[in-house]
């Protein structure tokens, strides 16, 4: 009987090597005369532990890790292809504690599947939800989805179902859905992981996105930084044209849509939504003014819906299961489950899904396991490179839109990096300044200016040059860059600046009283 092997082919699993471990397997099983299929599935989201290799045996699936190529032929030797005992042996992967605490509603097939194979879509619950929109009424799709409490996953938490509605609401000939996967954020994967991993559940969302909106036309703007996904998604979308999910028709509807898609060449300021519109229009990445809401006016002037990847890769699951089933996880407002990405200087990195409601304490030190180097966690920073660095003091913080909010934080993209007690955070506020004055699409004053003064005094802060006055300078100018930007680049540079100065003092105080009081 033959056997099926997994791999991971996904860009984060190939960068630990498992290109080379794939090669390895294959010469293993010719000169072994194994009967056996290679699958490269996408990433369970355990990094420490890819590229991890899983095999089908007659007691499920029984996963080792990390392997590397040389490691290849002792699994061979002890059997691995019927679960044979080995030092890299991790069991059941559905039971490794990473696994088994988690709850994947959007990423519920992500490393378990083919990727690209629409048959183990199907097998793992694929098209039910497209099937349930097939059959409803554009606002009936819109209501489910308001009422699922589903909120977008881009950052700005805005509920999904109300900015369907406008775009339904608002006349056009043409509509579009505009799928943002451009992922600038700091520490973040997870729209990376989805469409490498399980790129069907995106095109299924939008095509439900379609369906609500009269939108017969998709774009997919993928960051040029992630090829592997690039095309994964190009793949995916072919055998779903195929297969009749898009096209003329959209399942043998009376509506077509059909999805492209499109590289950017790699500027933060493009994941902004009307900056996207403008790089996807041939134009220049700069930010419009708003109104007019892409809703109204949005990709060639035309209503626009535009969803981060996350927030529409979640839709098939409200679709298929009700508004109810995922309303029922979360807390507060922040409904449903969150895909944490968990990075930086910690032990167990990784994608971990999980409904809304875990402390920042919790997602930390339990399940990431505490820092990589085992030094003492000096700080947080949740949300990319506009989020708030978090000391431990704030880690009873539940990952809620709203309590973030309270403590001057947000959840962004819902990546977090970590910091152990080395990192000095005067360095990391001017990073946070610089990161702006590089990435600013220079439209407005406060940004585009504001970030290098930023910059210079910090400077002068460092070298000790009137500290008092510089402290007060940034703090000042942080207010008006929070109430004076056009967009949140400008708008949120300040939240990891002033938390970095509001929380660990110390890192800011002049060199010399520093150094008298030690
Ligand atoms: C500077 C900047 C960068 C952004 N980058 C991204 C990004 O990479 N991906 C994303 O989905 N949203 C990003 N956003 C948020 C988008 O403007 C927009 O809110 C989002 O695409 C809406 O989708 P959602 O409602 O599904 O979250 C960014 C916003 C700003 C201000
Ligand atoms: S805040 Fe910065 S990035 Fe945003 S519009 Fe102004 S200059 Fe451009």
């Amino acid at each position: 009987m033959s056997v099926t092997i997994y791999i991971p082919g996904d860009s984060g699993s190939l960068s630990l090597g498992a290109e080379k471990v794939a090669k390895a397997v294959e010469k293993e099983i010719a000169a072994r005369g194994i009967d056996a299929r290679i699958v490269r599935n996408g990433s369970r989201g355990l990094y420490w532990l890819e590229p991890m290799v899983e095999v089908v045996t007659d007691a499920g699936r029984v996963a080792y890790g990390p392997v590397a190529a040389k490691d290849v032929a002792s699994l061979f030797d002890a059997g691995f292809v019927t679960g044979g005992e080995h030092r890299l042996s991790l069991g059941d992967p559905e039971k490794l504690p990473f696994v088994a605490k988690q709850t994947r509603l959007t990423f519920a097939r992500c490393g378990i599947t083919d990727p690209i194979s629409l048959e183990d879509y199907e097998a793992h619950g694929g098209l039910v939800g497209l099937r349930n929109a097939v059959a409803m009424a554009p606002a009936d799709i819109v209501k489910q989805v308001t009422e699922s409490g589903l909120r977008g996953r881009g950052g700005a938490g805005f509920p999904t179902g109300i900015k369907w509605k406008t775009v339904l609401d608002t006349p056009g000939e043409q509509k579009y859905i505009v799928c943002n996967a451009d992922e600038g954020d700091s520490a973040t994967f997870a729209d990376r992981m989805i469409m490498e991993g399980d790129p069907f559940v995106l095109i299924e969302g939008m095509a439900i996105a379609g369906l609500a909106t009269h939108a017969t036309k998709g774009y997919v703007y993928i960051r040029s930084e992630y090829p592997h996904a690039i095309a994964v998604m190009e793949k995916a979308v072919q055998v779903a044209r195929r297969a009749g999910i898009l096209g003329k028709s959209v399942l043998g509807s009376s509506q077509g849509f059909d999805i492209e898609i499109r590289s950017g060449a790699g500027a933060y300021v493009c994941g902004e939504e009307t900056s996207l519109l403008n790089s996807l229009e041939g134009k220049r990445g700069v930010v419009r003014a708003k109104p007019p809401l892409p809703a109204i006016q949005g990709l060639f002037g035309k209503p626009t819906v535009i969803n981060n990847v996350i927030s529409l890769a979640s839709v098939p699951i409200v679709m298929d299961k009700g508004a109810q089933y995922y309303k029922d996880f979360g807390m507060g407002r922040s409904r449903g489950t969150i895909p944490i990405q968990i990075a930086g200087n910690v032990k167990h990195g990784g994608l971990f899904e999980v409904a809304f409601g875990l402390t920042l304490g919790e997602i930390v030190d339990e399940i990431g396991g505490g820092t990589a180097t085992g030094r003492p966690v000096k700080a947080v920073q949740v949300g990319g490179p506009l989020g708030a660095y978090f000391p431990r003091a704030l880690f009873d913080t539940p990952f809620d839109y709203e309590e973030f909010a309270k403590r001057d934080g947000l959840i962004g993209h819902a990546g977090i990096t970590v910091f152990d007690d080395s990192a000095d955070m005067l360095k990391q506020a001017r990073f946070a300044m610089e990161f702006c004055a590089i990435e600013s699409c220079g439209k407005c004053t406060p940004c585009r200016i504001g970030s290098t003064r930023g910059v210079e005094t910090l400077d002068k802060l460092k070298q000790n040059i009137e500290p008092e006055k510089q402290l007060a300078l940034v703090t000042d100018l942080c207010n008006t860059m929070k109430f004076g930007s056009l967009c949140a680049l400008g708008g949120f540079t300040p939240y990891p600046v002033m938390s970095a100065i509001n929380h660990f003092p110390e890192d800011f105080r002049p060199a010399a009283v520093a150094q008298a009081a030690e």
